[in-house]
């Protein structure tokens, strides 16, 4: 037994986070080009902090990012001689749609991802589409508040139709939105969504998620229409939560959590709110404003797979005093003193992989993708221009391990494997560059400064032996 011969090892991006040109090719402002760098991130990630009342001077890492617009044929070309089988990217919405509601695409955005899928396909690298991985075209934000408006999915709707059509017979493997469960921790960053004084935030955050998952379905039932051959994923910020102790309360505090993000997952892979979520809306008289034909469009256009990120498993207690806090992958618990951590308190936990991988190949039955994974760390440019990145090959091993006893002795079904900025690129949760998660290096600082120049670390060669054994060894 190994992994299967077709798996589709790679690596994945997204647009805001390395490719730059924001407004070039005629492309509209994003949510995400709103968002700065430094102390005001967080704020206006949570949608607390508006980005209208930053200071003048503020420096918004998406704008040139790494640049991927203008080198993208070199980037494809490195990761072509790593092997990749695949490339996981999105599209940023505002470049095919700037403000998200014309009366017709516009064609320079268009022509510039069929150029890069050309690329990709010249390579024999079957390309992965996050339609939307954290970015709204800011107009719809600006008029009608992004998800929390219906209005956004008809828009979405319209971007999913040009974009199945347009690259019919390329594009095969599709994701509706990456990390759908941000929109509950950074509801800016994750959906678009700006508070407005006085309003009841969970309210907004329900109604913009029950929107995004009527989005999703809707796109699903298109892409399965304009090709049957299109496979449609959700994305999940996946990593099981423990419980801090074998106190049942315990234990039950962490099947609570679990189920905060399942949620997503749960409609968009059985095609139903799930018992559980429709007590919590009454418990919490949350009211979402459902049209009558919702229902039966969840219900007959689930997935075809179900993606994730991982990169921590998670702690939780009944009892908020005791432990000590941490911020993995955005979602707060408590310090598992089992774990090492990385430079950013990230616990490192690879078994924690194999055991998200069980429970959500039990829950849904359907094909997963572990779409990021990786290790976001210091890097050291060495005077010979490489970077001896043990550190990263070390935690990328422990997890590739673990995934491979998934499939092998757990007989979990897994698609693929594409780890996260597999080239360095801004990072999502600090706006930093100094955060780096690649097999190849870029020369740029976290205020901007550097040569852009690519650079391959240690780790380069090391996936590249990795994805032509077809695994470890
Ligand atoms: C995921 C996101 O949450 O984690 C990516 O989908 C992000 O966009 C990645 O970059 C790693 O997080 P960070 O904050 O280290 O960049």
């Amino acid at each position: 037994m190994s992994l299967p011969k077709d798996f589709l090892w790679g690596g994945a991006t997204a647009a805001n986070q390395c490719e730059g040109g924001y407004l070039e090719g005629k492309k509209g402002l994003g949510t995400v080009d709103v968002i700065p760098w430094g102390e005001h991130r967080r704020a206006v990630m949570q949608g607390q902090l508006h980005y209208n009342e930053l200071p003048k001077d503020s420096y918004f890492p998406s704008h040139e990012a790494i640049d991927m617009y203008h080198n993208y044929k070199e980037d494809i070309k490195m990761f072509a001689e790593m092997g990749f089988k695949c490339y996981r990217f999105s599209f940023a919405w505002s470049r095919i749609f700037p403000t998200g509601e014309e009366a017709e695409p516009n064609e320079e955005g268009l022509a510039f991802y069929e150029a890069f899928i050309n690329e990709l396909l010249r390579y024999n690298i079957e390309p992965v589409v996050t339609i939307c991985h954290f970015d709204v075209p800011l107009a719809l934000e600006q008029k009608y508040g992004s998800w929390r408006s219906r209005k956004v999915i008809d828009a979405y709707v319209r971007y999913c139709d040009v974009i199945f059509r347009r690259f019919k017979g390329k594009v095969k493997y599709w994701m509706t939105f990456n990390e759908i469960n941000m929109l509950m921790h950074l509801p800016f960053m994750g959906a678009g969504i700006m508070f407005r004084e006085g309003e009841d935030e969970v309210q907004v955050k329900y109604q913009a998620a029950h929107n995004e998952l009527v989005a999703s379905a809707l796109a699903t039932k298109l892409a399965h229409e304009i090709d049957p051959n299109n496979k449609v994923g959700c994305m999940l910020a996946a990593g099981q939560f423990y419980p801090y102790s074998c106190n049942p309360e315990d234990v039950f505090a962490a099947m609570e959590k679990d189920k905060g993000n399942y949620f997503f997952i749960d409609v968009q892979s059985r095609g139903a709110y799930p018992n559980y979520a429709k007590r919590f809306l009454e418990r919490n008289q949350i009211l979402i404003h459902m049209e009558p034909e919702d229902e039966r469009i969840l219900r007959e256009n689930t997935v075809d797979y179900i993606a994730f990120s991982y990169y921590t498993s998670r702690l939780t207690s009944a009892n908020t005093d005791v432990g000590e806090k941490t911020s993995g992958n955005v979602i707060a618990g408590i310090r598992n003193p089992h774990l090492k951590a990385s430079e950013w308190g990230w616990q490192i936990d690879p078994l924690g992989l194999r055991i998200t991988m069980n429970s959500l190949y039990d829950r849904y039955q359907k094909p997963l993708f572990i779409v990021e994974n990786g290790l976001g760390a210091v890097d050291i440019l060495t005077e010979d221009g490489t970077v001896e990145d043990d550190y990263r090959i070390a935690y990328l091993e422990a997890h590739i391990e673990a995934m491979t006893e998934a499939v092998e002795i757990d007989g979990v079904d897994l698609m693929g494997y594409t780890s996260w900025g597999c080239i360095d690129l801004v990072s999502a949760s600090t706006g930093e560059m100094k955060k780096r998660y690649g097999f190849i290096y870029v020369d740029k600082d976290n205020e901007g400064n550097g040569t852009m120049k690519r650079y391959k670390k240690k780790s380069f060669e090391w996936y590249k032996k990795v994805i032509k054994n077809n695994g470890l060894n």
